[in-house]
């Protein structure tokens, strides 16, 4: 089974978890994507959702496809999000922000009663860090964020380059205006410490790592699909 068909599995399971009327967090990124292609199928079915949106491109898909859309302002608690992953350790930790749209996903995520991931099993990992973590980061400054980013990571026993994320000769722009920084740090055995730390860096906008939002990873594999929730799968 090809990558897309096992995010399709995965998208359809996290589907079944949405009931009637929720206001639902919409993710970001191609998992996401497919998410969305299943439930406007539903929604052209009659089913009555509340989404909302992490990034201006999974708004453009979800209008295009009908997916009924509120911007956060209007409806600022959720009943759910899903969302894709870029790596998920067995504590659903997470890195995210591959698709540079973290700093929404994290505040939809953080305005949600829970959040399911949905992903491959090629993103489950034993420690966060080999997919390098995006770090968003004001513009201003930039240098100077990235001198203490490094700072921070070392103190830490992390090394690795910290690099600015381009589109094409231009520094990649977030939704918001912001740049990204990709830390390539390959471990991050400390990440609530690490996450601390980032949080403490007046450029920093926010970064990739999510720790305590997933309540429930979709993963789906050749095997089939199984749930995650703490340390431990569940066949399903
Ligand atoms: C977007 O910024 C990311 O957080 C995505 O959720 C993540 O990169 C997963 O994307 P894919 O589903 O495309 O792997």
């Amino acid at each position: 089974m090809d990558a897309r068909q096992l995010k399709i599995q995965a998208a359809s399971v996290a589907l079944e978890r949405v009931r009637p009327g929720m206001r639902l967090g919409i993710g970001t990124g191609s998992t996401a994507d497919e998410f969305v292609r299943l439930l406007a199928e539903k929604v052209g079915a009659g089913f009555e959702v509340q989404g909302v949106p992490t990034s201006e491109r999974t708004a453009g898909l979800c209008v295009e496809l009908g997916v009924p859309l509120f911007p956060i302002e209007e409806v600022p608690e959720l009943d759910l999000t899903v969302d894709g992953t870029d790596e998920v350790d067995r504590d659903l930790r997470l890195i995210k922000g591959g698709g540079g749209a973290l700093l929404r996903e994290k505040i939809v995520a953080g305005a949600s009663e829970k959040m399911i991931v949905i992903a491959d099993e090629s993103k489950i990992v034993d420690m966060l860090g080999q997919f390098p973590l995006p770090i968003e980061v004001n513009p201003f400054g930039l240098a100077a964020t990235r001198i203490a980013i490094d700072k921070a990571a070392s103190v830490l026993g992390l090394s690795g380059s910290i690099d600015l994320r381009m589109n094409g000769t231009m520094p990649f722009e977030t939704d918001g205006g912001h740049f990204i920084l990709d830390a390539s740090f390959g471990r991050i055995p400390n990440a609530e410490a690490l996450s601390n730390a980032l949080n403490a860096i007046p450029g920093v906008v926010e970064h990739g790592l999510f720790l305590g939002y997933a309540s429930e990873a979709i993963i789906a594999g050749s095997s089939g699909v199984k749930t995650m929730k703490n340390r431990g799968n569940q066949e399903i």
